[in-house]
């Protein structure tokens, strides 16, 4: 079944029959989509219909059965432990990023990075230019700089958190960038410059997958199309209409797909 649908070696992140199953439960049944670099696709979906797990299969959760295919610049991700496929580009930001205890903020963020550049073949980044980079983008986004040297996400705020996985985002500069309602907790400031960022990374190349709820986040964001998960399918693709058609009638409302769209 998942041999006879051919990856796109063309798209940045392709995603081919992607089953998910978490404890023996089928969470995701055959998810197809791409994405190609300076484009955004949006993920929508009810509550419990898998987006999450789509963007924690990609990143390589240790404890999710994965078949199907997902390649990144033609790389088979599903091959590769979560450390290669962050080093090869890819990003996550979780819908509750976790504390990390006794790990201090910059310190988990030089780490991550320096570990990138150097499988990309770069020198270490000098620690006195990342601390500027990091005050640098922690301003821009709004972040206090003394969230730098507290140890990752302690205590932080909810909007904090996000402004965090934000600061993470501008400074590793990924290929593909997952974000799990990066705007739930962001105040109005904090929305603006999310979309600013993202719209600068884009026209940098970098691609995203962006789960969201909220129209007028969705439509700020400007997507190359829109996609619906339901029963572990991308049951819809379309453009903003498809946003503003679900928001106004509810997932209930929406017909069940005769079959899953293909090559979305
Ligand atoms: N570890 C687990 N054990 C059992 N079921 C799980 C586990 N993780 C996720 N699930 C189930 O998988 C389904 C999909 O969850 P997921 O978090 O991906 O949904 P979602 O689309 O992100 O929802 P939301 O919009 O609420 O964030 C849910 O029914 C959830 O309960
Ligand atoms: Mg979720």
């Amino acid at each position: 079944m998942n041999q006879a649908k051919k990856t796109s070696p063309e798209a940045l992140l392709s995603v081919r029959g992607l089953r998910v199953d978490i404890a023996s439960k089928r969470i995701l049944r055959s998810v197809d989509f791409h994405v190609d670099a300076g484009e955004l696709v949006v993920v929508m979906g009810a509550n419990g219909s898998g987006k999450s797990t789509l963007a924690l299969a990609l990143a390589g959760h240790p404890r999710y059965e994965v078949a199907g295919s997902a390649h990144l610049d033609g790389q088979d991700l599903l091959a590769m432990p979560v450390e290669a496929r962050a080093r090869a580009g890819l990003f996550l930001s979780f819908q509750a990023p976790p504390d990390i205890p006794g790990v201090k903020n910059n310190l988990f963020i030089r780490t991550a990075l320096n570990s990138q550049r150097a499988s990309r073949g770069e020198p270490e980044i000098d620690a006195f230019d990342f601390l500027g980079q990091a005050k640098g983008g922690a301003k821009r986004l709004g972040l206090p700089e003394t969230m730098l040297s507290r140890p990752v996400n302690e205590g932080f705020s909810g909007g904090e958190r996000k402004r965090n996985e934000l600061l993470q985002l501008s400074l590793f500069k990924p290929r593909v960038a997952l974000l799990d309602e990066i705007d739930s907790g962001l105040d109005v400031d904090g929305v603006r410059a999310l979309v600013e960022l993202i719209a600068a990374m884009r026209a940098e190349g970098t691609a995203f997958v962006v789960v969201s709820h909220y129209l007028h986040l969705i439509e700020m964001l400007q997507p190359t199309r829109v996609l619906r998960l339901h029963e572990g399918c991308i049951a819809e693709s379309g453009d903003l209409q498809l946003a503003r058609s679900i928001t106004e009638q509810g997932f209930a409302a929406a017909a069940a797909p005769a079959a899953a769209v293909a090559g979305a």
